[in-house]
């Protein structure tokens, strides 16, 4: 989505109303997850892995997602993701081999952005956006990422 003349939050506003648009009508969770990060995977510049880990039974186990193969499972409070799990929090990391734990499944990524999905107060998982480019995001990503994972809480029934 290199569209020029748009800020980055008009990219933002344009993506989220892609995926409500993308999501209406359907409901089921994994659907909704895998074609989301197919979205996102397909509109976002210089990304090499989009998709998600899911909470179950106390650590996050691969979900739906876009590039190569991954680990499977990630305790909680291990790696970028399990941290952003743990804090309940948005992570966004501008060089990984920086970020201390960092588990690295595609050697080709270099920096990376993980948004926790949580509704009301219970953590569903977390959304995993990966880039071959050193500090490829930044905080309006994160709050962009928000607000797209928000639409995907909100379109779908666990
Ligand atoms: N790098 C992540 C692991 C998941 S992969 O990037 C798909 C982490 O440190 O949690």
């Amino acid at each position: 989505m290199d569209t020029p003349f748009l800020t980055q939050n008009d990219r933002y506003s344009a993506l989220t109303d892609a995926v409500a648009a993308l999501l209406s009508g359907e409901r089921d969770w994994i659907a909704n997850l895998a074609n989301t990060a197919a979205l996102l995977f397909a509109e976002l510049d210089d990304i090499n892995w989009a998709g998600f880990y899911l909470l179950k039974d106390g650590e996050l186990v691969l979900g739906p997602f876009q590039g190569k193969p991954a680990c499977v499972r990630i305790a909680i409070g291990k790696g970028v993701c399990g941290t952003a799990a743990q804090r309940r929090q948005s992570i966004v990391v501008a060089d990984v081999h920086q970020f201390p734990g960092h588990i690295a499944c595609d050697s080709a990524s270099n920096s990376e952005l993980v948004v926790p999905l949580i509704r009301g107060d219970e953590l569903l998982g977390v959304l995993d956006l990966d880039s071959p480019k050193f500090a490829r995001f930044n905080d309006e990503d994160a709050r962009g990422l928000e607000r797209i994972a928000g639409v995907l809480l909100s379109s779908s029934r666990q």
